[in-house]
């Protein structure tokens, strides 16, 4: 990649960082479509966070990404926010443009594209069972509420987080979100209802791949069940439903379609999925 003068930047804010795939897939993406920008990693602790934004502001980025931990925080450094990560109460993504920095999410849109790409099957209308109730899952949960799933359940193993999720989605849309106390038959009575199992948890991450975030006993036939844990590219969980013959939705096209929507905010062109694809698969 040629770096020249009228060479743009974008980054990724975060802490720690070494395990970020993200330089490698934009990297590469603005190689391929040969857009004058590169991607760095900035590692930049908590207390440091204002500063560092305040300095990016006044240089030549288009834009940056914000990772754990901070993408709460860094929202109040912005000069405007999106609805959708308003709602979600965090920013992964900041475009700047005429010196003003407007935050977004990605995150959820990019599990609705790997979710309706691998499904061929818009969310409008699924019933969908959500284990955990962190950040992801917040994404998650309100970009399915607002692409109009019919109800969303929220199962978490602190009870108290997944009530609140469920008040927050329930004050933003209708009343479609459900807590799940996380006990076999509570589980199993909204799974019974759902078409669609995602885990937002960590459980099944490596290297405790030979874990499962619920029993195989509790899903069925027909269920579409993902995973947003990718390393292993194959969890457990996933292995278990597609023993029983499940619709399987794999954790690493979230990872890329986040940041395929980051790529299409900052330079106004379609992200070279394909490419971007490639260069996580190789490193990950
Ligand atoms: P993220 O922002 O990536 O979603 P997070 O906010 O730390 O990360 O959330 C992690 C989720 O995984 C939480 O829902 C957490 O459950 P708690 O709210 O009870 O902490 C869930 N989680 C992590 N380890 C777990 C485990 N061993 N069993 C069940 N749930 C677990």
């Amino acid at each position: 990649m040629k770096i020249d003068g009228n060479t743009k930047l974008t980054a990724v804010l975060g802490y720690p960082l070494s395990h970020s795939l993200s330089p490698l897939m934009h990297n590469e993406a603005f190689k391929h479509c040969s857009f004058n920008c590169i991607y760095i990693p900035l590692e930049v602790k908590p207390e440091d966070l204002g500063a560092v934004v305040k300095a990016i502001g006044r240089m030549n980025f288009i834009g940056f990404n914000v990772t754990v931990p901070h993408k709460v925080e860094v929202m109040k450094y912005l000069d405007e926010v999106d609805k959708l990560a308003d709602i979600i109460g965090a920013v992964n993504t900041v475009v700047i443009k005429d010196g003003k920095m407007k935050g977004y999410n990605t995150d959820g849109i990019g599990f609705l594209k790997s979710l309706e790409e691998s499904t061929k099957q818009p969310v409008e209308g699924r019933k969908v069972f959500i284990l955990g109730a962190g950040g992801a899952c917040r994404a998650i949960s309100m970009t399915l509420a607002m692409n109009k799933a019919e109800r969303i359940y929220i199962c978490n193993r602190t009870y108290e987080r997944a009530e609140s999720l469920c008040r927050d989605i329930n004050a933003n849309f209708t009343s479609i979100s459900l807590p799940v106390l996380m006990e076999y038959e509570n589980m199993k009575e909204a799974i019974e209802d759902s078409d669609i199992l995602i885990n937002t948890t960590t459980v099944g991450m490596y290297p405790h791949s030979d874990e499962s975030p619920l029993p195989k006993s509790l899903l069925k036939e027909n269920l579409i069940v993902c995973d947003i844990v990718y390393n292993p590219k194959k969890t457990k969980l996933l292995k278990d439903a597609e023993a029983l013959e499940c619709k399987i939705v794999f954790g690493l096209p979230m990872l890329v379609y986040q940041g395929a929507e980051a790529f299409k905010l900052w330079t106004g062109i379609e992200a070279p999925v394909n490419v971007m694809f490639k260069a996580v698969e190789s490193n990950s």
